[in-house]
């Protein structure tokens, strides 16, 4: 059985911590065993009901005195490179929250960190885990309605500040914005079925003070499609939003909310179950990347699913959407 760590015990690392949960009980892969947050009254919410978890307010102090095989990082993003190579350092494998890092050199570090000390990296890059995006990137692949003719992916939310420990989100340097914080997402999961584009134009805008990019429109371009994506954090008390709409040769598919839509030329409109589609996942895309990371390490096999270099291409692609958003110009990749 494996012995996990959870360092950063805020909002995520709350959900983390669910998750973790149903592993101590459903299950002989992997225990939480210890959880690290500098705030006492985050380390409060730990349930010791739920297993016998240490509580430490230091990452350094954590690493010395627990024997770990893997730990979640759940820190602002600011704080992921310097927390991923302390661990890795430490033999400790590491799956660590989005974005990577800001910038492509810090995210070369962490790899070139990983494979220095032998151990696994994974970034949480949730929706490869989200059965409504590995049902998606299935229908590409397999060319089951023939090619993608255009594809439009939304994610908004109402973050304002404060928002997060210390109000960290809101700063531009700490969080890197909205585009970084959340239209990554798409920006990964867009790669990850459709490969890299070849450039990007953004329009970005700032809402909040110190910040840039809080609202995004961005064009990817592709040779064969168009790809249009938007991402806004700064909604009034509007529901979180994350929907997408695909059209291929011979079908649409649409995502809103948690409901999925299908239309083809040979049927109309109808909502798609995913339960009755063999090989997508329905689970909580979470769970389902720390389940995937753990048996990496019991297996002793690589990550090839979601593997670091992947995530560092995504944040090469948000700093090309970021430059075409600041200089109005389109940016090659
Ligand atoms: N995958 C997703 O869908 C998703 C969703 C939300 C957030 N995130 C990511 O998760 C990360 C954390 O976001 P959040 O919303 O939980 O932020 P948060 O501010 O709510 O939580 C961060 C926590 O880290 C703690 N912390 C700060 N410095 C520390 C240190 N040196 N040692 C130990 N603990 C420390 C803070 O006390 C706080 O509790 C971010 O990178 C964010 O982008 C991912």
């Amino acid at each position: 059985m494996l012995k996990a760590g959870l360092i950063g015990c805020g909002s995520m690392g709350g959900g983390h911590l669910g998750n973790y949960y149903r592993f101590n009980r459903e299950n002989d892969l992997l225990r939480l065993v210890c959880v690290c947050d500098i705030r006492e009254e985050r380390l409060n919410i730990v349930n010791q009901s739920e297993g016998e978890i240490r509580l430490y307010q230091d990452i350094d102090e954590m690493l010395a005195k627990e024997d770990l095989d893997m730990v979640t990082i759940a820190l602002p993003t600011y704080l992921h490179h310097d927390a991923a190579i302390k661990c890795l350092e430490h033999g400790v494998n590491v799956l660590c929250e989005k974005p990577m890092a800001l910038t492509v050199s810090d995210c070369d570090e962490m790899i070139a960190a990983a494979e220095k000390a032998g151990k696994l990296l994974l970034i949480g890059q949730c929706l490869r885990f989200a059965g409504n995006y590995v049902y998606l990137k299935k229908l590409v692949e397999e060319k089951t309605y023939g090619d993608v003719i255009a594809a439009h992916f939304i994610r908004c939310s109402s973050c304002r500040p404060p928002f997060g420990w210390n109000n960290w989100f809101m700063k531009k340097e700490l969080s890197g914005g909205g585009l970084y914080d959340l239209h990554i997402h798409d920006a990964d999961i867009m790669r990850a079925i459709f490969g890299n584009p070849t450039a990007v134009s953004a329009v970005t805008r700032p809402v909040f003070e110190d910040s840039v990019n809080d609202s995004f429109a961005g064009l990817y371009h592709y040779p064969s499609m168009v790809i249009s994506a938007e991402s806004d954090w700064s909604r009034k008390h509007f529901p979180f939003t994350a929907d997408y709409t695909v059209n291929f040769e011979r079908a649409t598919l649409n995502l809103h909310g948690d409901v999925l839509t299908l239309a083809t030329t040979e049927e109309p409109m109808h909502t798609v179950n995913l339960n009755d589609i063999p090989g997508i996942p329905t689970d909580d895309p979470y769970y389902l990347e720390t389940k995937y990371l753990a048996e990496c390490i019991r297996d002793g096999k690589p990550n090839t699913y979601n593997p670091p270099f992947e995530s560092r291409e995504t944040i090469r692609l948000l700093n090309a959407a970021n430059e075409s958003g600041m200089t109005g110009v389109t940016v090659k990749l």
